[in-house]
């Protein structure tokens, strides 16, 4: 079947970055693609993924790390903002228990976990079998304009699946935000 008529896709998604983030080493898991939080805070960010590939597209400024979240090669209490832009969309279900684990595990106390992701509904068994959300990013130096995507079954999320993990790993939640299909959520430790 011709690959876009598999496509469901969510348009004209937005999202603002122009924000401040204060603390000083930021932890970017999934920090390949477009390594927005890389691009916003330069030399700030350690960017890990997975992806060699991935991390090589990515802008300069973080430090580039092939890792796995599921495995962070970080003593306990290193960084005091952790960041995933995107990218628990990508992380299969069996295995957000132990990345939300170690991001807890390699932030400072009272240091913070920052997530952006898209609201996914449940795959309704049709043809239309990827799931892509187009979104604008409002960044200090440009506006990014991208997609994210996966295959849709099995992947359907929400910010009440989040909240849920963060509260079983021992995070508060210091702010949520809900933006038409896109939610922010900022834990503590
Ligand atoms: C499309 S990117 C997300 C967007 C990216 N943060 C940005 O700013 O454009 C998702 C990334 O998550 C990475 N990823 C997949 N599984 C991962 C894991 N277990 N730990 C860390 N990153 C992972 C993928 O390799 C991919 O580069």
């Amino acid at each position: 079947m011709n690959q876009d008529k598999r496509i469901h896709v969510i348009l004209d998604q937005k999202v603002s970055l122009i924000e401040v983030l204060n603390g000083n080493l930021i932890l970017d898991i999934g920090g390949g693609g477009e390594g927005v939080i890389g691009l916003c805070y330069g030399e700030r960010v350690v960017a890990i993924d997975p992806s060699k590939e991935e991390l090589e597209e990515a802008a300069e400024g973080p430090l580039k790390v092939v890792m796995d979240s599921r495995n962070l090669l970080f003593l306990d209490n290193s960084f005091d903002i952790v960041t995933s832009f995107f990218t628990q969309m990508y992380i299969n279900k069996a295995d957000h228990e132990k990345v939300f684990e170690e991001i807890y595990r390699v932030l400072k106390k009272d240091g913070q976990f920052i997530m952006w992701d898209i609201t996914i509904p449940k795959y309704n068994n049709g043809d239309k079998d990827i799931f892509v959300v187009k979104v604008k990013v409002e960044t200090p130096l440009k506006l990014v304009e991208t997609g994210y995507g996966v295959l849709w079954k099995n992947k359907e999320q929400s910010i009440d699946y989040y909240l849920g993990l963060g509260s079983k790993t021992g995070f508060k939640v210091i702010n949520k935000e809900i933006n038409d299909q896109i939610f922010k959520i900022i834990f503590s430790k």
